[in-house]
C-alpha cells in the first residue's frame, strides 16, 4: 500500500493539466476499476486475521491520494484560468468623434484660413459698450429689440452676437486685420425647432486699405461653394445693420429647402472703425456674422436645432 501511495503521489505531482489529473484519479480511486477498489474487492479472500490491517491501510492511502488530487486540481484550474484565450471576443474600445457643430466651426475656420484669416476667442460675458454702443447702437436703439438680451447687471450682459469682438479687436490690433471670432452667443428666445437661447456664431472681420464690397461677396461665395459644394449658388440683398454701411444678407440655395438666409454682412461703418481707433479715411473694413447651427442643419439635413444640443448618442454616433 505504501508503495502504491508513493507512486500515486509522484504521478500527481508530475501531472499538470486537469484532464490527465482526472485520468490518474480514475486509475487510482475509480469506484469500479481503480487500483484501490480492486484491492478492496480482494480483501474478503484474505484470512480474517489480515483483513483489518489491510483495510486500515487502504483507507489511509485513499485519504492521502484524495487530498493530493484535490490540491493538484485546484492548482491546475488556476493555471488554465490564466491562459489567454485567443478566441475570446475582444474588448471594444469606444472612440469618440467630433460634435457636428464643432466640425462645422472647424470647417469654417479652415475655409477662411485659406483666405488668410486667423481666429481668436472672446468673452461670452461682455459689456453693453462692446456688444451694442460701440457698434452704433446707443441705449434705446431699435436694433437692440431683435436681440433680446440677458443682462447680468446694468453694464454686463451675455453677448447677443460675436460682433461684440469687432471693436475690442480693432482697439488692440493694427490693420491689415483678417480674423474670425467663433463662439457662443445668448438671446432670450423661446426654444423651438429653429431657436435656442444659446447658439453659435462665427464673425469675420477684415480691415485693410483696399477692402471692397466685391472682395466680401467673392469671399462669401467662395465660402459657400467650399462648404456646401461647387454648384452652390448664393444671392445677396440689401439689409440694415447699424454697424455696417451698406449692409447685406446672404442666402444660399439648397435643393431640399430652397433659398435660406445664412449670414449678415456689410462694409464696416466708419463710426465703428473710429471706435476701434482706426482711421476711416485710410482704411475700410468688411464683416460678416454666420450661424454654424443653421449651417449644420442645412448641411446634415437636421430639422430641429435642439437635436444638436441634447447629447443623444444615437444622433452623435452618426458623425
Ligand atoms: N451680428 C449680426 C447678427 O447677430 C450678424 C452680422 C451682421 C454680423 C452684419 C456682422 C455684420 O459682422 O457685418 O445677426
Amino acid at each position: 500500500m505504501e508503495k502504491i501511495t508513493e507512486e500515486a503521489l509522484k504521478e500527481i505531482s508530475e501531472v499538470k493539466n486537469q484532464i490527465d489529473l482526472e485520468r490518474a484519479r480514475l486509475r487510482y480511486l475509480g469506484r469500479k476499476s481503480g487500483v484501490l477498489a480492486k484491492i478492496t474487492s480482494e480483501i474478503p479472500k484474505l484470512p480474517p486475521s489480515q483483513r483489518l490491517g489491510i483495510g486500515t491501510k487502504v483507507r489511509k492511502a485513499r485519504t492521502q491520494m484524495e487530498t493530493a488530487f484535490e490540491s493538484a486540481t485546484k492548482a491546475a484550474k488556476k493555471v488554465s484560468a490564466e491562459v489567454i484565450d485567443v478566441t475570446a471576443p475582444g474588448i471594444k474600445i469606444e472612440a469618440g468623434s467630433l460634435h457636428p457643430l464643432t466640425k462645422v466651426v472647424e470647417e469654417i475656420k479652415e475655409i477662411f484660413h485659406y483666405l488668410g484669416f486667423t481666429w481668436v476667442d472672446g468673452p461670452e460675458v461682455d459689456t453693453d459698450l462692446y456688444n451694442f454702443q460701440k457698434l452704433n447702437m446707443p441705449p434705446a436703439h431699435p436694433a437692440r429689440d431683435v436681440q433680446q438680451t440677458y443682462y447680468l447687471d446694468k453694464e454686463l450682459l451675455l453677448r447677443t452676437h460675436t460682433s461684440s469682438m469687432q471693436v475690442r479687436y480693432m482697439e488692440t490690433h493694427k490693420p491689415p486685420i483678417r480674423v474670425l471670432f467663433p463662439g457662443r452667443c445668448y438671446r432670450r428666445d423661446m426654444p423651438d425647432s429653429t431657436h435656442l437661447p444659446s447658439f453659435y456664431q462665427v464673425e469675420g472681420l477684415l480691415v485693410d486699405a483696399q477692402a471692397t464690397m466685391t472682395d466680401l461677396l467673392g469671399s462669401l461665395e467662395f465660402f459657400a461653394k467650399q462648404f456646401f459644394g461647387e454648384s452652390t449658388k448664393i444671392r445677396v440683398y440689401g439689409h440694415h445693420f447699424p454697424y455696417t454701411e451698406p449692409s447685406i444678407e446672404v442666402e444660399v440655395y439648397y435643393p431640399r429647402s430652397g433659398w435660406l438666409e445664412i449670414l449678415g454682412a456689410g462694409m464696416v461703418h466708419p463710426a465703428v472703425l473710429r471706435n476701434g481707433h482706426i482711421n476711416p479715411n485710410r482704411y475700410r473694413g468688411w464683416a460678416f456674422g454666420m450661424g454654424p447651427d443653421r449651417l449644420a442643419m442645412l448641411k446634415y439635413g437636421i430639422g430641429d436645432i435642439r437635436i444638436l444640443y441634447n447629447n443623444d448618442l444615437r444622433f452623435l454616433n452618426q458623425f
